[in-house]
């Protein structure tokens, strides 16, 4: 680590949580703890909660947490030591040097070279827009019908014709060829040296939430091919994690996240009033992307072109949405091509209409499989409907299921009774009936092996968060468990500190322990038990016997996994089963 825990632990102990956080959102005083809109999703009733005493903060609704150091991780998209830094200089604390190796300290700077690059590159393009040198572009958006609020909005620019341009105002701005190149701002040929990787085009900057512009799209003035060039994956910018448009999306205040396919379509629809739109950059959508949105959304709409590889595409993103639980609905956009076209051709009252009209993702999808078969030829038409059956077979809830069934045999005539009997074959014959005609619905349960794991490490984080919680539980434990017990090794080093902590102050302080966190990850993993309160008052005897089954369930885990290694010791093998058998005794009484 760069900094000392010691020095960690004071630049955490001279920030107040409630204070830091307060400077970021409007935090109201409510019980012991102070409450707001979550800043990490879109919700109208406040769930994000923070704790004075503890010095940690929690969401109800998305489930981020953490101390003080976290919050500034994920709201500034910093690292562990950038946050250190951040609240040392706030608290008036001075550091040391960082104590970074080489590779890290290039690393670091790298980063944020490229970043100050980007930002320094979007500026100079949106600058050329308003010049005489961007004279055509600047027509040509306009032409696109976008006005100059939406220019700024989006800080739309220009590069320009000479090839070089970009090149020589980075390095008057004191960039290395070496970082350019990095940035994938230019190209560096053998023969003929540096180029600009973008010129002549009109370019959108892409913001990621936290407002930094992270890479470019280019697109040709006109018909030229190809139509655009967009910044490959660098240090700073990974195209499967980001979206077009999410830096103004996330602070919408319309339902749900409306995804589309281009950059154009995104601008138009913000212009239109829909500032919820956001699209992939150039690529299909990634399990990433939807991961990133869950933040911010509990449901989405699809506006997809209206063309076959729209289609496709679409039914892609469903499949991901629903590997993902993220109610999805579609927008038809016929007979226009694109959200863009359509909002020009009819205007955003049109649109409005579209969205209140989408349907749902299996609505969708049976309509697309009816197209693919010929509905005048009885056999087809079986085919058809077996296919429309095992559609919904995929719904879980089943009051839910059986709206849809009442929907497709009307719209479709099918007789209802048959299709609820057809869906429920398909439902119990999963495993070998999930092929539908439209594509493999991939099973996303894991192997037996994995779910026993998952049940395992849910034990060993239950248990930890009722020691964090009710810190009169750790001597009675302490007696019964080792850390070596839990299987996880985050696990492991929180149950060492919780013990550890104890003993020396009879007292748990979990922002304490965040501080020996570093990554995202384990922050996510920690917070995520230190905050769970299970905010149910049960019986002590309820109590007792919860905790016991925990502690049971943990040591014998243990304890098989060392008689597995045992090998051929036998008077260990010995030792090991005496204390398997001891475990069945256990029996904790609370108060
Ligand atoms: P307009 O034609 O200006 O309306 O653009 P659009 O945003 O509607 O683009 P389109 O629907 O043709 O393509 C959707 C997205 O795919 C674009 O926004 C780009 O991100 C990407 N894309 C399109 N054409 C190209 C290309 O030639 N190269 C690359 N790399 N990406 C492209
Ligand atoms: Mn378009």
């Amino acid at each position: 680590m760069f900094y000392s825990d010691e020095l960690i632990e004071e630049v955490r102990s001279r920030n107040d949580i409630v204070d830091v956080i307060g400077s970021y959102v409007n935090l109201k005083h409510k019980g012991n703890s102070y409450t707001a809109c979550c800043p990490f999703h879109h919700e109208k009733t406040p769930s994000f909660h923070v704790s004075r005493e503890r010095q940690m903060y929690h969401c109800f609704g998305c489930g981020v947490g953490g101390n003080v150091f976290t919050f500034l991780m994920e709201h500034e998209n910093y690292s562990f030591p950038e946050a250190v830094e951040a609240l040392a200089e706030r608290a008036g604390v001075s550091l040391p040097e960082r104590t970074m190796s080489k590779e890290e300290r290039k690393k670091a700077d790298e980063r944020s070279r490229i970043k100050d690059m980007n930002k320094v590159t979007a500026g100079y393009f949106h600058y050329l827009l308003k010049t005489e040198h961007g004279s055509a572009a600047l027509s040509y958006i306009k032409d696109r019908g976008i006005d100059d609020e939406t220019i700024t909005k989006f800080g739309l620019g220009y590069s320009d014709k000479y090839s070089d341009d970009l090149y020589k105002y980075l390095r008057s701005k004191g960039f290395s060829d070496e970082e350019m190149l990095k940035a994938g701002l230019i190209k560096i040929d053998e023969k003929y040296g540096p180029s600009d990787r973008f010129w002549n085009r009109v370019m959108y900057p892409i913001i990621d939430p936290n407002n930094r512009v992270i890479g470019f799209g280019g697109r040709v003035l006109g018909d030229g091919l190809p139509k655009y060039i967009n910044s490959q994956d660098t240090p700073v910018f990974d195209k499967s994690r980001n979206l077009y448009g999410l830096n103004l999306a996330k602070k919408s205040k319309r339902r749900g996240i409306i995804f589309c396919e281009g950059y154009m379509d995104v601008i138009s629809m913000h212009q239109a009033g829909f500032d919820n739109a956001v699209a992939s950059l150039g690529t299909a959508l990634t399990v990433g992307q939807v991961n990133l949105i869950k933040r911010y959304t509990d449901s989405v709409y699809l506006a997809y072109d209206s063309d076959e590889a729209g289609t496709k595409a679409a039914l892609r993103a469903l499949q991901i949405m629903r590997e993902f639980e993220m109610p999805a609905r579609v927008i038809s956009l016929k007979p226009y091509k694109d959200p863009d076209e359509l909002i020009q051709k009819e205007g955003s009252e049109a649109f409005e209409r579209r969205i209140d009209e989408a349907v749902s993702g299996i609505m969708f999808e049976i309509e697309i499989l009816e197209h693919n078969y010929n509905q005048n030829d009885p056999q087809e038409k079986t085919e058809f409907q077996k296919e429309a059956a095992k559609c919904l077979s995929r719904i879980i809830e089943p009051l839910e299921r059986d709206n849809y069934i009442n929907s497709v045999s009307e719209k479709y005539n099918i007789d209802s009774k048959a299709l609820k009997e057809a869906v429920t074959v398909y439902g119990t014959n999963r495993s070998d009936n999930i092929d539908t005609a439209v594509f493999r619905q991939q099973e996303r349960r894991g192997s037996p092996d994995e779910e026993k794991e998952k049940q395992q490490l849910k034990t060993e984080r239950v248990l930890i968060t009722w020691l964090i919680n009710d810190n009169e539980l750790i001597p009675l434990i302490r007696e019964k468990l080792t850390p070596d017990d839990f299987a996880d090794p985050v696990y492991r080093s929180v149950v060492q500190m919780v013990y550890d902590q104890y003993a020396a102050n009879s007292v748990v302080q979990p922002a304490v322990i965040m501080n020996h966190f570093q990554s995202k990850e384990e922050h996510e993993k920690v917070s995520s038990i230190i905050q769970q309160d299970f905010g149910v008052e049960i019986s002590a005897s309820e109590k007792s016997g919860a905790i016991t089954d925990l502690v049971k369930k943990i040591k014998r885990k243990s304890i098989q996994k060392k008689i597995d290694n045992a090998g051929a010791d036998l008077s260990r093998l010995k030792q090991l089963m005496d204390e398997k058998k001891a475990i069945e005794k256990i029996s904790l009484l609370l108060r």
